[in-house]
């Protein structure tokens, strides 16, 4: 496989003219004469004509198109990875591939669309349409600052596509237009599916219908169970992540930052320092790094991160390293800035500790997915009630149609885990929220107690305390492996582990 020769890119007429699809050159680009595009265009050493590895677990990616095929025989599957996001005038986010996509192909290029064609004899043919690689034989690969390899890297192309992702076929996205616009002819008597808004021309090159939503949905469900591989790439992304939690513990202590030498003052530092093991160890992070410190743990999505960082505070670090794969973690520890809890941060810590504990053991396969959820609630509301927080019984607090803990508690303890860290969204409710949990899901345990620095019920020592505790949980056979257990969680062992790390 690694030594098949490849057809060769066929050479385009050279011009000086702009090639159909190329990037605008930017106002401060300089000019390109025709003299200088002769000269670019010439005495290049041949390129390569081996063909790429084959891309790792191949045979999975696959599995998963089978899988797929066999839910929609006799009907086309348009499955786009999306585009690059403007950030501002002519910048880009980096680009993050379309989940299902992914999963479905290994394939990370921006613009890519998978096209499962059904086959007369059943099944489908797997067509995938990539950037094609022109190489030296057009002047794009200088003047074009979007795609050009000498802009951002060379594409892969299409016959090595081809060879690495191990599909049935690989075109080049310029032939995808005539290929949507049969489908839109043919569309009542070969229907198609199309997952929707990931690529605007894509979606405007096919009327859309209720059997796109039902694509989604069942790619959703599709992915609820992971294989082995997926699993396994989730356990290495939770590593990663708990040695980034393990950098901002240090750079808490007398090791500092290099802005910071004597212990990290401010929010953006903790999330630069785990942003820098989520680059170093992986693609990214998972999602936007929540370091919320003292009060502004009870804000749950706190990706501001502009605050101060106090000794006498918890910071609550929610964060995932996403891997190349694209797996990512999802914890959260709450941890207190100076090395040792105090007695109502100790006390809250505890309980929202036990909940998550009475949690963990709800998981297990046939169990509801919200089993968990309604085991920490009870466990919050308890304690709340003892507390005195809650005035009036347990049993009054958590009736449906009360739910008075939820004042404190503010959220759902589960999602699912996976390629995306609210993983799976699109699957019906009755196979997720208010469904069965099931050997191979990969759900997060993270139950927490916000009291908001203003909320007159809450005892003035409470006031301003934000506690999550967040790990990461396989579905097993038989029960449930915490696949973050690895990561300390009570209150002792964080205030150990801290004192390990700054000693070293
Ligand atoms: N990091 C967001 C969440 O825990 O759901
Ligand atoms: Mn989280
Ligand atoms: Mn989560």
């Amino acid at each position: 496989m690694r030594t098949k020769p490849l057809p060769r890119s066929q050479p385009s007429p050279k011009s000086g003219r702009r090639p159909r699809g190329a990037a605008k050159p930017a106002s401060h680009d300089p000019a390109t004469p025709p003299a200088l595009i002769d000269f670019m265009m010439k005495d290049w050493k041949p390129s390569s004509t081996q063909a790429p590895a084959p891309i790792e677990h191949a045979g999975a990616f696959a599995a998963r198109r089978r899988a797929l095929s066999k839910l929609y025989p006799a009907e086309t599957l348009v499955v786009p990875t999306g585009h690059e996001k403007v950030r501002a005038n002519d910048t880009t986010y980096r680009f993050r591939p379309g989940s299902d996509f992914y999963w479905l192909t290994g394939n990370v290029e921006p613009d890519c669309v998978l096209v499962m064609v059904p086959k007369a004899g059943g099944g489908h043919r797997d067509v995938l349409f990539v950037e094609p690689n022109p190489g030296r034989g057009d002047p794009t690969f200088f003047t074009d600052r979007s795609k050009g390899e000498l802009w951002v890297g060379a594409r892969l192309g299409v016959p090595q596509s081809r060879a690495r992702y191990g599909v049935h076929e690989c075109r080049g996205l310029p032939e995808l237009a005539e290929l949507l616009a049969s489908l839109k002819k043919g569309r009542t008597t070969r229907p198609t599916r199309v997952l929707r808004a990931l690529s605007e021309k894509v979606d405007a090159a096919v009327a859309s219908s209720d059997r796109d939503k039902e694509l989604a949905t069942a790619l959703s469900e599709l992915r609820l169970r992971k294989d082995a591989v997926e699993v396994r790439e989730l356990e290495r992304a939770i590593a990663s992540t708990k040695r980034g939690l393990e950098d901002v513990i240090r750079s808490l202590g007398p090791a500092g930052t290099a802005m910071s030498p004597g212990g990290a003052r401010s929010e953006r530092e903790v999330e630069g320092v785990f942003g820098l093991r989520a680059r170093v160890e992986g693609a990214d992070v998972g999602y936007g790094t929540i370091a919320a410190a003292g009060a502004h743990a009870c804000v749950l999505h706190w990706t501001r991160n502009d605050g101060r960082l106090k000794k006498g505070d918890l910071l609550l670090l929610d964060a995932g390293v996403e891997r190349e794969t694209l797996y990512t973690a999802d914890i959260t520890r709450s941890i207190p800035i100076g090395g040792r809890f105090g007695k109502a941060q100790r006390q809250i810590y505890d309980l929202v500790l036990a909940a998550q504990r009475a949690a963990l053991a709800a998981v297990k396969p046939g169990a509801d997915f919200l089993d968990p959820h309604r085991a920490a609630m009870r466990v919050l509301t308890e304690g709340l009630c003892a507390i005195g927080i809650l005035r009036g019984s347990v049993e009054d607090a958590l009736a449906e149609d009360q739910q008075l803990h939820k004042r404190y508690t503010l959220h759902g303890t589960s999602h699912m885990l996976g390629l995306d860290v609210h993983d799976c969204a699109q699957a019906r409710q009755e196979v997720y929220k208010l469904g069965k949990l099931a050997e191979g899901m990969v759900l997060t345990v993270e139950p927490g107690l916000y009291f908001q620095l203003d909320d007159l019920t809450v005892p003035a020592k409470y006031r301003g305390i934000g506690v999550r505790i967040e790990d990461d949980v396989l579905v097993t056979a038989k029960g449930s492996r915490n696949l973050s257990s690895a990561i300390p969680t009570g209150a002792d062992e964080i205030e150990a582990w801290m004192a390990s790390i700054w000693a070293r």
